[in-house]
């Protein structure tokens, strides 16, 4: 791909992260919104006028097919996720899927096999793994700053609006608080322990639609690390991150799945403030990561490899294995 031109976006649904990362992509110079799909003709012109999109698509299969595109960014609830991004790789366009990657690894699996067969780029979109704030702490970790990690304790709880259709709740749109949340503090812990757990363990509340609206999981690992992990729907939690070490640890904050700040102390030093400011929610980061990839030819992502991808949705069906919890699509 020259690298004079822009790259061409098209977003595969319209709901509240399609519109927050359309926002993302005005922040991106050499990204261009080109195309939307949604399922009715209505929701696609709202959308494309919102954004000024020249290519407004009613159906997934028209965008997909969308030959001007280079890559579409998949926005849909979870259950959707797979079926969507096959439909576009199978295409010929490159994928930029919402987390959670897909519902089970099963799923997960069968999109990285697509992408891999057809020769094209595939990533999930884990966004908080993108900000700059967490490549800082990739750093520091990399460096040893801490010593060597121990613990990590990180969760991300809100109190979501009761819903019992809505996506939240829903088990037909594979609700619960793992898939939407949880996932992010299981994907810290595969970015802060470089590998899957040894170990796992899990409890939930199973509410009144058959979701789990909270679940807190424990971690343990090879060198017997740990990690502690919380997450819920129904109701608001710090949302912190904290990483322990040998030597020190790194609080990652104000909440970490949005980070803009981190505190790294480190034993016999002053405690040091790291600061870096979002221009916005911090889509654009994700967008710009797929970009540099596109351009360089790369079918995966280092930042968020696909295999990672696949692991961390295998650690979910272990907890769900635990919770009993299946969703009837399953
Ligand atoms: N909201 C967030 O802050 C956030 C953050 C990060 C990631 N995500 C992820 O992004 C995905 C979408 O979340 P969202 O909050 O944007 O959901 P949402 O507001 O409910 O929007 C989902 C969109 O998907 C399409 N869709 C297709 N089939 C659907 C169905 N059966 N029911 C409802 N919508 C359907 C619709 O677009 P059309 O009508 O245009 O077809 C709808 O607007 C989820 O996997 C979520 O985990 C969300």
């Amino acid at each position: 791909m020259r690298a004079t031109r822009k790259i061409r976006w098209g977003i595969l649904g319209t709901g509240a992260i399609a519109k927050k990362f359309g926002e993302g992509l005005k922040l991106v110079p050499d990204a261009e919104l080109l195309a939307v799909g949604s399922r009715t003709r209505k929701t696609a012109e709202k959308f494309a006028d919102t954004f000024q999109i020249p290519h407004r698509h009613a159906g997934y299969d028209k965008l997909a097919n969308d030959s001007d595109v280079d890559v579409i960014y998949v926005a849909t609830p979870h259950p959707f996720h797979m079926e969507n991004t096959l439909m576009c790789l199978n295409a010929g366009r490159a994928v930029l899927c919402e987390k959670p990657f897909a519902i089970n690894a099963s799923q997960a699996t069968r999109m990285v096999n697509a992408a891999r067969d057809k020769r094209l780029f595939l990533m999930e979109a884990m966004w908080t793994r993108f900000l700059p704030v967490m490549a800082e702490v990739r750093q520091l970790l990399d460096q040893e700053v801490i010593g060597q990690v121990r613990l990590l304790q990180a969760d991300f709880g809100f109190k979501g609006k009761w819903n019992r259709k809505g996506r939240l709740f829903n088990p037909e749109l594979a609700g619960g608080a793992l898939l939407d949340v949880g996932v992010y503090t299981v994907s810290l812990a595969s970015m802060v322990f470089e590998n899957p757990p040894k170990e796992i363990s899990a409890t939930a509340h199973i509410g009144k639609t058959g979701v789990d609206e909270q679940a807190a999981m424990l971690f343990g690992y090879d060198d017997g690390q740990s990690a502690v992990l919380h997450c819920a729907v129904r109701t608001e939690t710090p949302q912190q991150a904290f990483i322990v070490g040998t030597k020190g640890s790194i609080r990652i904050h104000p909440q970490f799945w949005r980070a803009t700040s981190a505190t790294i102390s480190v034993e016999g030093k002053k405690d040091r403030v790291l600061e870096i400011p979002l221009h916005g929610y911090g889509l654009d980061h994700q967008a710009r990561e797929v970009m540099r990839c596109l351009r360089a030819g790369k079918l995966e992502s280092d930042v968020m490899p696909l295999d990672e991808s696949i692991h961390i949705m295998k650690t979910m069906d272990e907890i769900r294995a635990q919770l009993r919890l299946k969703y009837p699509m399953e």
